[in-house]
C-alpha cells in the first residue's frame, strides 16, 4: 500500500475516533457507574458487529484500500482500550478511597491520548502483520504411506486486496526453496478487488511454482450470481486459461492420483450450486490410498462426517482476520483455524496467505503451510 493511501486511511481512523469521542461525551460525564460498566460490553458488541459487517458488506460505498469499516474498527478498538484502562483506573482509585478528589484532578485528555496511542498501535500492528507470510510446519502420520511426502498448501492470497506482487513472488520463492512434492492451492487467489492486469500478473508469478500444483476455486473466484462488490474482472474461461498457462491443474469435483499412494479430490466451492453433493460423489480409488480433500470452505459437515478422506485442507476463514471474529466463528460451532480431528478424518484450516479487502489483520498471522506426511 502506498504511503499516501496509508495516511488517508489513518486519517479516516482519526475522523471515526473524533465522532466516537463526541457521541460519548454524555457517557463520559455521567457519574453513574452502572451505565459506564454496561457501556464497555455494549461497545465490544458493536466492534464485533463492525468486524462482521466488514466481512459481509455488499455495498458500493466501500472502496479499495480505504474501507471505512476497517477505519471504524480501529477507532472503536482504540476507544475500547481507553475505556478498559479508565475502568481499571477508577476501580483502583475507588479501592484506595480517593474517588472524589482523584476525579476532580484527573485530566480526561490523558485517556484520549491513551486511546489514540492504542489506535496507532492497532493500525501499525494490523497492517504490518497482514504483510508478512509465515511458514507453518505440520507433520502428520499415516499407516497408508510407505514413505515421506511434503506438501505446500496455500490458500486465500487475495491478490488485489492486500498482498503486493513482491510478497507473492517471495511466497513462490519460499515454497520452491522447500522443494515440496506437491503444491495444493485452496482458492481465493484473486478476488473482486483484482484488476484484470493484476489477475494476469498474479498467475504469471504463480507459474514460477516448480512442483506439480493443483488448485480449487474459492468463493471469490467463482462469485456465483456476480454478487460481490464490483464483480470480477475476468470470466470463468479466462480464469481457467490463466491457471492452465501457469501450469496449475484446476480441479472442480475431480479426483486425481498424485502418485501410487495419494489421491486428491479437488472440490468445487460450496457457494456454487453445481457443486456435487457429497453422497453423490463416488471415490474411484480403494481405501488403501491416502485420500486428501481440497475444499476451499471448511463447513461441509456431511463431507467430514462421511469419514472417507484422511485429510481435508481448507481455508476461507482467514482465522477471523479481525479480532474477535475467530471466536465468533468458534462460538457458532464452525471451524476457524487450525487442526480439527473429526471422526475418521483430519481437517486443517489455514489462516491464509493474504487478507480480504484490507491489508489489516489482528487475528493470527498470514501463513503458508508445509505439510509433511510420514509413514
Ligand atoms: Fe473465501
Amino acid at each position: 500500500m502506498s504511503s499516501l493511501r496509508m495516511i488517508i486511511w489513518f486519517f479516516e481512523v482519526l475522523i471515526w475516533y473524533g465522532v466516537l469521542y463526541f457521541v460519548q461525551i454524555p457517557l463520559r460525564k455521567s457519574e453513574n457507574w452502572v451505565i459506564k460498566v454496561i457501556a464497555l460490553p455494549v461497545k465490544l458488541f458493536f466492534m464485533t458487529l463492525v468486524a462482521f459487517l466488514f466481512f459481509i458488506i455488499n455495498s458500493t460505498i466501500t472502496y479499495r484500500f480505504g474501507a471505512g469499516f476497517t477505519a471504524l474498527y480501529v477507532a472503536m478498538a482504540g476507544d475500547i482500550c481507553g475505556g478498559i484502562i479508565d475502568f481499571v483506573r477508577r476501580l483502583v482509585v475507588k479501592y484506595r478511597g480517593g474517588a472524589d478528589k482523584s476525579e476532580s484532578s484527573f485530566n480526561p485528555m490523558i485517556l484520549v491520548c491513551i486511546s489514540l496511542a492504542a489506535c496507532i498501535f492497532i493500525f501499525i500492528y494490523g497492517v504490518s502483520n497482514s504483510g508478512k507470510i509465515h511458514e507453518a510446519k505440520h507433520e502428520w502420520q499415516s499407516d497408508k504411506l510407505s514413505k515421506t511426502y511434503t506438501i505446500a498448501f496455500i490458500s486465500d492470497i487475495h491478490a488485489g486486496s492486500s498482498q503486493p506482487f513482491e510478497t507473492i513472488q517471495k511466497l513462490v520463492d519460499d515454497i520452491n526453496a522447500e522443494n515440496p512434492d506437491f503444491i495444493l492451492i485452496g482458492g481465493d487467489v484473486t478476488d473482486e478487488w483484482t484488476s484484470y492486469e493484476e489477475f494476469v500478473k498474479t498467475y504469471e508469478i504463480m507459474a514460477g511454482l516448480k512442483a506439480p500444483a493443483y488448485m480449487v476455486n474459492g468463493n471469490h473466484e467463482r462469485q456465483p450470481g456476480g454478487k460481490y462488490i464490483g464483480g470480477r474482472t475476468y470470466t470463468n474461461e479466462q480464469l481457467g486459461e490463466e491457471i492452465a498457462k501457469a501450469g496449475i491443474t484446476l480441479l472442480s469435483d475431480e479426483f486425481v492420483e498424485l502418485n501410487d499412494e495419494i489421491v486428491l479430490l479437488g472440490r468445487e466451492d460450496e457457494s456454487v450450486s453445481e457443486r456435487y453433493k457429497w453422497e453423490k460423489m463416488e471415490n474411484p480409488y480403494d481405501e488403501s490410498k491416502f485420500f486428501i480433500v481440497l475444499d476451499h470452505q471448511p463447513f461441509d459437515k456431511e463431507q467430514l462426517a462421511a469419514e472417507i478422506s484422511d485429510l481435508q485442507l481448507s481455508g476461507h476463514t482467514h482465522a477471523g482476520q479481525l479480532w474477535p471474529m475467530k471466536y465468533m466463528c468458534l462460538l457458532s460451532g464452525q471451524p476457524a483455524y487450525g487442526e480439527y480431528i473429526e471422526p475418521g478424518t483430519r481437517l486443517f484450516v489455514t489462516a491464509g496467505t493474504g487478507n480480504w479487502m484490507m491489508p489489516l489483520r489482528t487475528e493470527e498471522r498470514c501463513e503458508w503451510d508445509l505439510i509433511t506426511l510420514t509413514p
